[in-house]
């Protein structure tokens, strides 16, 4: 696996001109990031040795390299989803190869469910921390000592400097800001209301499909991580709706102004 992460790492390394500070993962709700990009390079996963591919028809799939309001960053356009039936480690890979390549800063979006009453659809929420609830983790199986302990500390899982850092930029930029604890299911169904319930009992404010795997690899290799949720639907006790991809989409959409405002504030700044 070591051999793969180096080649991966090494063929990236050949085609870009300047070496990326921050990487980010662009979920739903951030893809309009990209507009804001000066795209140095795009390289779809399709042509990167040994890297997965997407597994749904029409899904993006390209690394950006660029700037972003002056930051030298690498943009994951297109992530991969445990549900798509990939295994861990290879949904985890591009995080290996950007640790590889230097990065030590990650910054990850996704859409969630909201089960805290207090959230509000389209609400940007802060994670905090995280319940892993996936039945499965990427570190599973032979450790690469060369990368990273046995046995990884997760007490700040996500960088509270990052934390304090981005309540201030939405502060000043009259963003609303929610903060909690994000749970990683596998999906693809969205929850039952006796899951929400439980969920939500169990300590989480919100519940998505990703962003776990890619947090735990990438605190084992000794990333800082940051993490923002868009909430596109409410699990919350007693008033559960429908949930539907559009609804989650276009909830995502009616966020994206402020995730995009508050990233591109915050990215030159850590
Ligand atoms: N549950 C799980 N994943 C999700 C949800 C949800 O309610 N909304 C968006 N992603």
């Amino acid at each position: 696996m070591l051999e793969k992460i180096k080649e991966s790492a090494q063929y990236l390394e050949q085609r870009i001109s300047a070496k990326p500070e921050v990487a980010i993962v662009l979920g739903s709700g951030l893809g309009g990031l990209v507009k804001d990009i000066k795209i140095e390079h795009e390289i779809s996963y399709k042509d990167i040795p040994n890297f997965p591919v997407s597994t749904v028809a029409g899904h993006k799939g390209t690394l950006i390299f660029g700037k972003l309001n002056g930051t030298q960053v690498m943009v994951m356009n297109g992530r991969f989803h445990y549900y798509e039936g990939h295994p861990m480690k290879t949904l985890t890979f591009p995080i290996f190869v950007m640790n590889q390549m230097g990065i030590k800063k990650l910054l990850l979006s996704n859409a969630a469910g909201g089960m805290n009453p207090t959230f509000d659809v389209a609400d940007i929420m802060i994670i905090n921390d995280h319940i892993n609830m996936m039945g499965n983790n990427p570190l599973m199986g032979p450790n690469i000592d060369e990368l990273g302990p046995r046995f990884p500390d997760m007490s700040e899982a996500y960088s509270k400097r990052w934390i304090k850092l981005a309540k201030k930029i939405g502060a000043e930029l009259n963003i609303k800001l929610q903060q909690g604890v994000y749970m990683g299911v596998t999906g693809p169904c969205y929850e039952t209301p006796a899951e929400y319930r439980m969920f939500h009992t169990m300590g989480a404010d919100a519940v998505g499909m990703s962003t776990v795997p890619e947090a735990i690899v990438a605190r084992f290799l000794g990333m800082e991580v940051f993490a923002l949720s868009v909430i596109t639907d409410l699990g919350v006790v007693g008033q559960v709706e429908k949930a539907s991809h559009e609804d989650v989409l276009h909830a995502a959409e009616k966020a994206e102004p402020n995730m995009v405002k508050l990233v591109s504030a915050l990215v030159p700044q850590l």
